[in-house]
């Protein structure tokens, strides 16, 4: 039976997460591990493992138009519903992320 989704906090604001150079960053919730990406000061979040084959999307970049872009073959999916924009048919699992008065919050 699936769960019913929950809103889990995961920082007091956007300046509380490790992003990387390339503002990415991997964050642990209930032993899952999702990708956070920034983009023009707002916060994205998707799976860990980039769709085609696996790679950890932590290592990648976003590009201008708010991408995430692979680091291995370079697909490109769009942070907000996970298209893939490069065009190759995958499709990345988004999750809603948003940041409140009193912290980010992501839906699981
Ligand atoms: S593993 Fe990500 S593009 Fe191939």
């Amino acid at each position: 039976m699936a769960s019913t989704p929950t809103w889990h906090k995961i920082a007091a604001s956007i300046s509380e997460i490790n992003f990387n150079a390339n503002g990415l960053a991997e964050i642990d919730i209930n032993g899952k591990t999702i990708c956070i990406a920034k983009h023009n000061n707002q916060v994205f979040a998707c799976t860990q493992k980039c769709p085609h084959a696996g790679a950890l999307l932590v290592n990648g970049h976003v590009d201008a138009l708010g991408n995430i872009v692979c680091h291995l073959h370079q697909y490109k999916f769009h942070l907000k519903n996970g298209r893939n924009i490069s065009g190759e048919g995958y499709f990345l699992k988004t999750f809603q992320i948003e940041e409140k008065a009193d912290g980010v919050y992501i839906c699981l």
